[in-house]
């Protein structure tokens, strides 16, 4: 694929790294390009960061067809620059897209266009602990009709933002309310997806979590609400009893990249992983009964994030005295160890940015 190098006349200023936050400052550049049923994508071009120009009745305005990913450049203690497993967030999108009826990207593309677009900005990439430079491919329907229909003309950006860490209180256990009434996603629904959509319908639930001094919800399935699926935008997982539990992939949940990572780090270490259907009774009886040991959620921004209390209907359950447990701990540090390259990686799941 050939793409277009726009030369910025002016850089900007690299900010101080303490106090990066998270996504709300953004690059240098951003890669771009356009899709039609005639001519496939086309005009591939790196361009200065900028505002986006839209007809007013562009397809995502209204019908809210967009698709994102998330994943992150770590720089290296010898200073390289490299990914973690990019091409699962390339599939991801193309799974992502499949449902939202947006045009498929070829996979060794998507890589090209990482590739290509951090070795551009890598110099964004911050040095301090525990950050790193985001970055968040996204694709939206731009055709310029008010028609509902499945996507022709759609439009792939490509941004990059240094970050800290996700929650403001870091590694740091969070407070969690399970949410008993709003719900994210639904079988059939677009929950496997990483559309914009399920996040617009996720925000009341965290608003009212936040608005009662908690971090973030832990959804429950749209039929029953009775099983566990996610924590906020994180997968989630408990140790119960010397055994690691997650939700199970039923359609209504991501598929996470660091959730499969975890899964896979545990079970070659000879952890019972399982993955099946975990009701918020069960749950609450392993609370009760002392068995419920750790629990946290996994995703990229945040890797492992321990979770210290539980709420569910006014109930406040406190777990590992509120304190990050072992093999959440041990998770965060091979995740990490591996990202920033301190831990050898022995499973193929860096790619180093020339
Ligand atoms: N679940 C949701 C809803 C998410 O948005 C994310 C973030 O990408 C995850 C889980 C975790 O996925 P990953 O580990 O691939 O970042
Ligand atoms: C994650 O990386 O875990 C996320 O959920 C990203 C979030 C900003 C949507």
């Amino acid at each position: 694929m050939q793409i277009r190098i726009e030369k910025a006349t002016q850089l900007k200023q690299k900010l101080d790294e303490a106090a990066l936050g998270f996504g709300r400052i953004f690059t240098d550049y951003m890669f771009m390009m356009d899709y039609t049923p005639e001519t496939g994508w086309q005009n591939a071009r790196i361009v200065p960061f900028g505002n986006l120009s839209l007809h007013p009745a562009s397809t995502v305005l209204h019908y809210g067809s967009e698709i994102f990913e998330g994943l992150k450049a770590y720089r290296r203690a010898d200073g390289e620059v490299q990914l973690f497993r990019p091409l699962e967030n390339v599939r991801r999108m193309n799974n992502s897209a499949e449902r939202l009826c947006l045009p498929q990207i070829p996979e060794e593309d998507g890589l090209e266009i990482l590739k290509t677009f951090v070795s551009l900005e890598k110099d964004w990439t911050p040095h301090a602990p525990g950050t790193s430079l985001y970055l968040r491919p996204f694709m939206f329907g731009n055709d310029e009709t008010l028609g509902v229909h499945a996507v022709h003309h759609a439009t792939f950006v490509l941004i990059a933002s240094p970050v800290g860490s996700y929650y403001k209180e870091g590694i740091n256990p969070v407070k969690i309310m399970i949410e008993d009434e709003d719900v994210r996603a639904v079988r059939g629904g677009t929950g496997y997806a990483k559309c914009g959509g399920n996040y617009a319908a996720s925000n009341r639930a965290g608003q009212r979590a936040e608005e009662k001094g908690y971090s973030q919800v832990l959804w429950l399935d749209g039929v029953e609400r009775k099983y566990i699926e996610e924590v906020g935008a994180m997968n989630v997982m408990f140790m119960i009893g010397g055994t690691v539990v997650t939700p199970k992939l039923t359609g209504s949940i991501l598929p996470g990249i660091t959730r499969k990572s975890c899964i896979e780090v545990l079970k070659d270490e000879g952890y019972t992983v399982e993955e099946r259907l975990l009701s918020v009774e069960e749950l609450g009886d392993a609370l009760k009964r002392g068995i419920l040991q750790e629990a946290w959620g996994c995703g990229t921004a945040a890797v492992v994030s321990p979770i210290g209390e539980l709420c569910y209907k006014g109930e406040k359950y406190v777990i590992n005295n509120g304190k990050i447990g072992k093999i959440t701990q041990h998770l965060y540090d091979t995740l990490t160890g591996i990202q920033w390259g301190r831990i050898p990686d022995t499973r193929g799941w860096t790619f180093l940015i020339k």
